[in-house]
């Protein structure tokens, strides 16, 4: 947990993953940055047209699954439509897999490269007026292939996060370099 900040340091967009009454929902977020170390916090930007909010509102939970590029298609899909619009659960409607943590009811993205789940830190003043969510990291997790013992090591391509430049074009996280 004390290493939760680094999965989201680089600036990855993420997916942003929510459930309530049954419902749940799942949208893409580039607007999102660590807050604290121990315990971690988070902040994201989520809009107030987005369903996902109202299903955070509701149940004062999400979870942040930060995508590979082989997850591009999804990503812009989750970014891209409302699950408000759909007949269809909107993680079907994207291609993506849920599953469920026991930490949060809302649920992680299957095929991620990391995931931190949350419990908003009831500011609403700052959603209404910024569209601002500031949350505490109860549980993260990561894939040990990308990211152990609290370093980022991607070997392989297709596990790069994608990093939101503006109109669906990302860079993908490159080779690491030592200051
Ligand atoms: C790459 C990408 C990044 C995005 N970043 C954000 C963001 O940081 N905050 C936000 O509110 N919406 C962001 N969006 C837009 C939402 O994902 C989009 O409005 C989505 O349809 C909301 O889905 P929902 O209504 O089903 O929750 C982004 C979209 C894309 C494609």
């Amino acid at each position: 947990m004390s290493k939760a900040y680094r999965l989201l340091n680089h600036g990855p967009t993420v997916l942003v993953s929510a459930a309530h009454g049954g419902r749940r929902n799942v949208m893409a977020a580039a607007w999102n940055m660590p807050l604290d170390f121990n315990p971690p916090k988070v902040a994201v930007v989520i809009d107030k047209q987005a369903y996902t909010r109202t299903l955070i509102e509701a149940s004062g939970e999400f979870v942040l699954s930060v995508p590979p590029v082989a997850l591009l298609q999804q990503v812009m899909a989750a970014g891209s439509q409302s699950g408000r619009d759909l007949d269809q659960d909107k993680f079907e409607a994207c291609g993506l897999q849920a599953a469920s943590v026991s930490a949060v009811g809302a649920p992680l993205v299957e095929g991620c490269v990391a995931w931190l789940a949350c419990k908003v830190l009831p500011e609403p003043e700052m959603a209404a007026r910024y569209d601002l969510f500031l949350a505490e990291v109860v549980a993260a997790w990561a894939d040990s292939s990308a990211f152990s013992d609290g370093r980022w090591h991607i070997e392989r391509d297709e596990q790069r996060s994608l990093h939101h430049v503006a109109g669906g074009a990302f860079f993908t996280t490159g080779a690491m370099v030592q200051g």
